[in-house]
């Protein structure tokens, strides 16, 4: 198992649509719900306005901006941050329709297009398995076609993202103290605070460092897709027989421990756009003692090319929010940062 601080080694630095006319779904929410055991929900941490009430876009797209569109050579219509609100009244804005090719070739993770005959996602509720409710609350939906509640991102359709709407994620950070070889916590020489490591992948996608998350697949548990994607990101699970699974028994142990819901609500993503969007549930499992986590073998799978331990600290730079929800985990267990 390596150990390293956060500067990372390759680390970027950064139509006709037969479903109704223009409305506002008004579903109710819920399907959502915390799972019961979790004893913590930072609810303030948000990219929105403190008041809680109307969405602070204009604070929240950096990342969404991001031109070209990732993977791509789209330019994305260029959004200063005081057009950002939906509110601002912008009659010149026309953002460039794009939605991949590896989306419109319909996998299963993914939606059909909205012109589709048949296909009427139902926004704003749990639609059969697929949960198109926000956490940010109800979206608009103009003219069939659900609307990003953070503001314009300058491109509209679903660039790589599957879904009309939000898009959920999950990602489960995993913690430990950091410690010397004989042991004894270190502690950071200018703060005098204990150092905190969380297990930290590099996308394949991006090459960017980040929390090994993911998707939670439809009917799935955020719990479920938290371990899952622990397993298959940084164990590479899905390379290993069941009999080698030797490891099963500490994932059981290290996912059993009391979890903290760090955040949970939209996503500053580069892959959003201004029908499609990311949201995500981050929440931290820390190993207090270090004897669970210092025995699990860590290796790369799935979409991530490496994986390692990873000091918190404030300049680690990862991949979208990430850096943000490892900082409510550093203030969390009053580690240095
Ligand atoms: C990633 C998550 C991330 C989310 C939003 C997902 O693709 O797997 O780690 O939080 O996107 O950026």
């Amino acid at each position: 198992m390596r150990s390293m601080t956060c500067q990372l080694p390759g680390l970027l630095l950064r139509a006709t649509r037969g479903c109704g006319r223009i409305r506002v779904d008004s579903a109710s929410r819920g399907a959502n719900r915390e799972p019961p055991f979790y004893r913590h929900s930072i609810l303030s941490f948000r990219f929105f306005s403190s008041s809680g009430s109307s969405p602070s876009a204009m604070a929240a797209h950096v990342k969404a901006l991001t031109s070209p569109y990732p993977g791509s050579q789209v330019k994305r219509w260029p959004v200063p941050p005081e057009k950002v609100s939906w509110s601002v009244e912008w009659p010149e804005y026309q953002p460039v329709e794009y939605t991949a090719p590896s989306v419109l070739a319909k996998p299963p993770w993914a939606d059909l297009p909205l012109s589709t005959s048949g296909f009427c996602p139902r926004f704003n509720a749990l639609d059969g398995k697929v949960q198109r409710e926000s956490f940010e609350g109800t979206y608009q939906v103009e003219d069939s076609t659900p609307r990003n509640p953070a503001g314009r991102t300058g491109v509209t359709g679903r660039g790589l993202l599957g879904r009309w709407g939000p898009n959920h994620a999950a990602d489960p950070i995993i913690t430990r103290w950091k410690r010397d070889a004989d042991g004894k916590a270190v502690s950071d020489p200018d703060s005098g605070k204990p150092v905190l490591q969380f297990v930290a992948i590099q996308r394949k996608d991006c090459g960017q460092w980040a929390i090994p998350g993911g998707m939670v697949d439809p009917g799935e548990l955020v719990t479920a897709t938290l371990r899952r994607e622990f397993c298959e990101e940084a164990l590479n699970s899905l390379e290993k027989d069941k009999g080698e699974k030797d490891t099963e028994k500490k994932v059981q142990d290290l996912f059993s421990q009391e979890p903290l819901l760090v955040y949970k609500g939209y996503v500053d993503d580069p892959r959003n756009t201004d029908n499609s969007w990311m949201e995500t549930q981050a929440v931290n499992y820390h190993d207090g003692t270090g004897r669970l986590l210092d025995l699990l073998p860590l290796e790369a799978g799935d979409d991530a090319g490496k994986v390692t331990w990873v000091d918190v600290c404030s300049k680690c730079s990862l991949y979208a929010s990430h850096a943000s929800f490892i900082k409510l985990v550093a203030e969390k267990h009053d580690a240095s940062w």
